[in-house]
């Protein structure tokens, strides 16, 4: 059996050039110019990678991106002043600090900073706290967001699933919990300290791994049939000396017992990006008391 192969990258693209007529039709009927400003402390490289892909993408969306780099060594004070300044500022309706943050900073302290309707991150305890409740049209955190998304694009419906996640984070293994339960799924949050992982691992039809271990979850792991969402990015050097990004899932293995898995690269990593557009568009109407974005509910499951 070959599993399929779930291309996060094609549907982020479809998702993203809807966004864009959104983000167009905003501007152009309503004169409003969706503003994401991006805030990077010091020169992490996967972090600076990030930012840039986040920034990029939402310019080709037409969205007013602002990028804010701060020295390594910026204090706490200095972070929460220029949130200040953008949670005033009427052209910005997103704000996202790139975690992690240098060991100077309390990152609670910078995410309960941000104004809940401009947290695109969907982090602060007000956002956290309406998805745990269920209440509608929260700002979801991105990654969460698109794991469900391309799991509703395998299954029409995730009610009465068997979920695994491996990972209980804030910013990917909790909230995709949360967002699993409201689908009615039965949800299994397994980490560090879970006992006989692989036998909790072969009873989910939806298997998410965030688990930040390379090629940790092996084939005989996986239910066979089932979904597999690898949330994993890690960078190691192959044999042949180069640096290559793989996922916390033995993808060859996977393919060969699921019934469809998530490439890395090219798999949840560019739903991240796109969820984080959606949520700018979101809290761009929101803030100026206009309708929800009209995205064709095809792509949204
Ligand atoms: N670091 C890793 N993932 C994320 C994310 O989704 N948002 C932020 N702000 N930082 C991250």
């Amino acid at each position: 059996m070959s599993a399929q192969i779930i291309d996060g990258k094609g549907f982020a693209a479809r998702l993203r050039n809807n966004i864009a007529g959104q983000v167009q039709r905003l501007t152009a009927e309503q004169d409003v110019v969706p503003g994401l400003a991006v805030i990077l402390v010091g020169e992490d490289p996967a972090s600076t990678v990030y930012v840039r892909n986040k920034a990029n993408a939402a310019t080709a969306a037409g969205i007013r991106s602002l990028e804010r780099r701060l020295p390594v060594d910026t204090s706490q004070q200095d972070v929460l002043a220029l949130i200040d300044k953008l949670n005033g500022d009427p052209t910005v309706h997103g704000i996202l600090v790139q975690m992690p943050l240098p060991a100077q900073i309390d990152s609670a302290a910078v995410i309960a900073a941000i104004d809940p309707a401009k947290d695109v991150d969907g982090f602060h305890p007000l956002n956290v706290g309406q998805l745990a409740t269920g209440l509608p049209a929260p700002l979801v955190p991105c990654t969460p967001q698109g794991c469900i998304l391309l799991a509703k694009s395998i299954a029409k419906s995730l009610a009465g699933q068997d979920a695994v996640v491996i990972g209980r984070s804030n910013i990917v293994g909790k909230p995709l919990a949360q967002l699993l339960i409201n689908e009615s799924a039965t949800v299994t949050v397994a980490h560090s300290k879970t006992r006989d992982l692989p036998e909790i691992c072969r009873r989910a039809d939806l298997l998410c791994v965030a688990a930040g271990r390379p090629g940790m979850v092996r084939g005989s792991w996986i239910k066979p049939g089932a979904t597999v969402l690898d949330i994993g990015i890690n960078r190691i050097v192959g044999a042949d000396g180069k640096a290559h990004l793989v996922g916390d899932v033995a993808f060859a293995e996977a393919l060969q017992v699921a019934g469809a898995v998530t490439p890395v690269p090219g798999g949840i990593g560019p739903m991240t990006v796109a969820c984080l557009l959606l949520n700018t568009i979101r809290a761009a109407c929101a803030i100026h008391r206009l309708p929800e974005p009209m995205i064709a509910p095809a792509m949204l499951g």
